[in-house]
């Protein structure tokens, strides 16, 4: 069990039908909460870190807490570095012992997306670090307010997928099929023939970012169409937040420690209903 690559996970997932959550743990209590809902599921896992939420956590003095407590799970989990851009911290996520790095040059043209991609793929693969990429663009930042919507011809090319993936030699590519950051404007509608067509010209396991607010047959026609891995933060916000509405009416006297702990449990509850869903619980080997 414990500490493993992110290759190892969604290759099995691929290969099973079903795919494992990625959770942006921002912090603790979302971190905590993600632990528990894999081990007490049976679940593998995949602890992410966002670029974007670098700002909210010092990666120097969180990375050997994720590390530590992958290392000691029950269950498989990997320590991903989410929509990396900036050279330095792909540095710096190979450095902290990160098993996984996701390269974000969806918003690049495809020549310097790809040569940029292989970049990274042959120092991640170097020191046995999976890689995945973006091709095509899903919109909207890791727990965006402001509603969105998918902007079809920013949506990925099964052709060019297929060249990309050769290209590159990722372990994993997202896709842009209809999903978005954040919450969504209106009911969203994926893209199932393409995906189904990426998945038979790209060969590798394929991810779903923006995995908040997707109703049940969504998540089963992807899983059913090649998608082994989704990413999810905004449900958990939300979740996390509204438990923290109840704490206006609570006493003044309120334990900090205590309340936190139920915050945990909410969060814990929103992870393990995704895992339901994904198929992964009871996966964990
Ligand atoms: P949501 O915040 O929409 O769940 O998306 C998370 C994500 O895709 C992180 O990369």
């Amino acid at each position: 069990m414990a500490l493993v690559s992110l290759k190892q996970l969604v290759d099995d997932a691929f290969q099973n039908g079903y795919a494992v959550g990625a959770f942006n743990v921002v912090n603790m209590e979302i971190l905590q909460a993600a632990l528990k809902a894999a081990e007490e599921n049976k679940s593998p896992l995949i602890l992410a870190v966002a670029e974007s939420h670098l700002g909210l956590l010092d990666l120097d003095q969180y990375a050997p807490i994720l590390l530590r407590a992958a290392q000691q799970a029950s269950v498989p989990v990997a320590v991903h570095l989410d929509h990396g851009q900036v050279f330095s911290n792909f540095i710096k996520a190979l450095r902290c012992g990160f098993t996984s790095v996701m390269f974000d040059g969806s918003t690049l043209p495809y020549e310097e997306n790809a040569a940029k991609t292989k970049e990274i793929v042959r120092m991640a693969h170097a020191v046995g670090v999976s890689v995945e990429a973006e091709l095509g663009h899903v919109t909207g930042g890791e727990g965006d307010a402001s509603p969105g919507v998918a902007d079809p011809t920013l949506f990925t090319d099964p052709e060019e997928a297929q060249q990309f993936v050769q290209e590159t030699g990722i372990d994993a590519l997202a896709v842009a099929v209809g999903s978005v950051h954040g919450i969504y404007k209106g009911t969203p509608e994926l893209d199932i023939p393409r995906l189904a067509r990426i998945r038979e010209l790209a060969g590798v396991p394929l991810v779903l970012h923006g995995g908040s607010g997707l109703s049940d047959d969504d998540f089963r026609q992807a899983i059913a169409n090649g998608i082994a891995k989704i990413n999810v933060y905004t449900d958990l916000s939300q979740a996390a937040m509204a438990k923290i509405r109840t704490a206006q009416g609570m006493p003044q006297n309120t334990d900090f420690g205590q309340f936190m702990a139920q915050v945990v449990d909410t969060i814990k509850e929103a992870v393990t209903e995704k895992m339901r869903i994904f198929g992964s619980v009871g996966k964990a080997k």
